[in-house]
Parts: structure tokens; C-alpha cells; sequence
């Protein structure tokens, strides 16, 4: 087996598939935003902490600065078609899920929507900001989280029902949809 080398800035694309989510966000005056993120991870169980990059000059990232709440949701193969309308350049204002045709649903805990069409949905709290390279790196507190009925199976995500979706790079995503165990 050779290697090779690779260009740094490709370093991500070997960091995949990542779970692709869908954050809503809401500006001071009340515009919903939401667009699709996979520079993401789990940062904390206790208290739970999940961590998102952002590119400055979005949307989102303007609103998570000004009202400081997102809600984070867990697309599947489903709305793939729509996560790409969410992820195209609109003007500030715009609401893109009515673009893509999702649906708002009202969160208990936050301004910002939920994603009916979503698997779950974690409210979330901004704790910390901190700029990361080209990328500002927003650290949410989860204060609630809403789940499909049967998303989960033996305490694990159901992916033969969920299907997530993570992303490959640009274009490509890959369907997360079986499940495979280490063999004792
Ligand atoms: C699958 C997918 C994953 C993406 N992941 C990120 C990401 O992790 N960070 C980021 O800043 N932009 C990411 N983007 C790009 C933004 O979603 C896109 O630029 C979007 O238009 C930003 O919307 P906004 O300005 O309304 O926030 C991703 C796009 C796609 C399609």
C-alpha cells in the first residue's frame, strides 16, 4: 500500500462522512434563519455541550451573536433535496425553510423553530463564542431535546429508520442507514 500526500486544506474531506444538522436561528426581529452544518460535535455529556463552526460573515452566525439561541436539528435522507435549498445564499431576512418548504414547529425553551421534518431537535443556549482559524466556534448548552417517536433502538439512534445524513464534501452526502457490531 502506498501513501501520499494531500493537500492540508483537504484535511476535512478525510474527516467523513459528518453528521450533517440544521440550525435555526432568529434575528432581534424575529426573522428565522436556518441553514445546514457539519463542523459539528458533541463537546460535554454533563452539562451537555454541542459545538458548531461558523463562517463569520453568515446569517447564522450574525443571529447566534445577537439573540444567542439555536435550535439544532437532526435532518434524514428524507429532506436532503430541501437541506440544499436551506444551504443556498439568500438575503438577510429570508426564511429559508419556507423557501425549501419545511416546517416550523414552536420550541419550548428558545425563539428559534424546530424542523418538524427533522428526526430531533436540541434547543440550545450559547455558553461560548471563540474564533478558530477562519471559522468562529459556537458552544451551545442543550436545554431540551425532542425526538421522533422510535428514534432510538437499544439506547442507540435507529439508523435503519432514521437514515441521517452526513456529508461527504460539496455536493456528496452519505446515508448513514445500517448499523455493524465488533464481534467479540
Ligand atoms: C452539507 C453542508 C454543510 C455545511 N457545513 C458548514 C459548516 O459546518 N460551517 C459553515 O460555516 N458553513 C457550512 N455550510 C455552508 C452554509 O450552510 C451556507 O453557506 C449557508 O448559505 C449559510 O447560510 P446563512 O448565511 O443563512 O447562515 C455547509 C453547507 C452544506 C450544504
Amino acid at each position: 500500500m502506498e501513501f501520499v500526500d494531500l493537500d492540508l486544506g483537504s484535511f476535512y474531506r478525510v474527516l467523513a462522512p459528518r453528521p450533517t444538522i440544521l440550525v435555526t436561528t432568529m434575528n432581534k426581529k424575529g426573522e428565522v434563519n436556518a441553514a445546514p452544518f457539519s463542523f459539528t460535535m458533541p463537546v460535554s455529556m454533563d452539562p451537555p455541550l454541542i459545538a458548531v463552526a461558523s463562517v463569520a460573515s453568515h446569517h447564522t452566525y450574525h443571529n447566534l451573536e445577537e439573540t444567542g439561541e439555536m435550535v439544532v436539528n437532526i435532518p434524514s435522507e428524507r429532506i436532503l433535496q430541501k437541506l440544499w435549498v436551506t444551504g443556498e445564499k439568500f438575503p438577510q431576512g429570508v426564511n429559508e425553510l419556507e423557501k425549501a418548504g419545511l416546517t416550523q414547529m414552536q420550541s419550548v425553551q428558545v425563539s428559534p423553530p424546530w424542523i418538524k421534518e427533522c428526526i430531533a431537535h436540541m434547543e440550545c443556549k450559547i455558553e461560548q463564542i471563540m474564533e478558530c482559524g477562519d471559522h468562529q466556534l459556537v458552544v451551545g448548552r442543550v436545554l431540551k431535546l425532542g425526538v421522533q417517536e422510535d428514534t432510538l433502538k437499544d439506547g442507540l439512534l435507529d439508523v435503519e429508520l432514521m437514515k441521517p445524513l452526513l456529508h461527504l464534501g460539496g455536493m456528496d452526502f452519505v446515508v448513514g442507514d445500517h448499523r455493524i457490531k465488533v464481534e467479540k
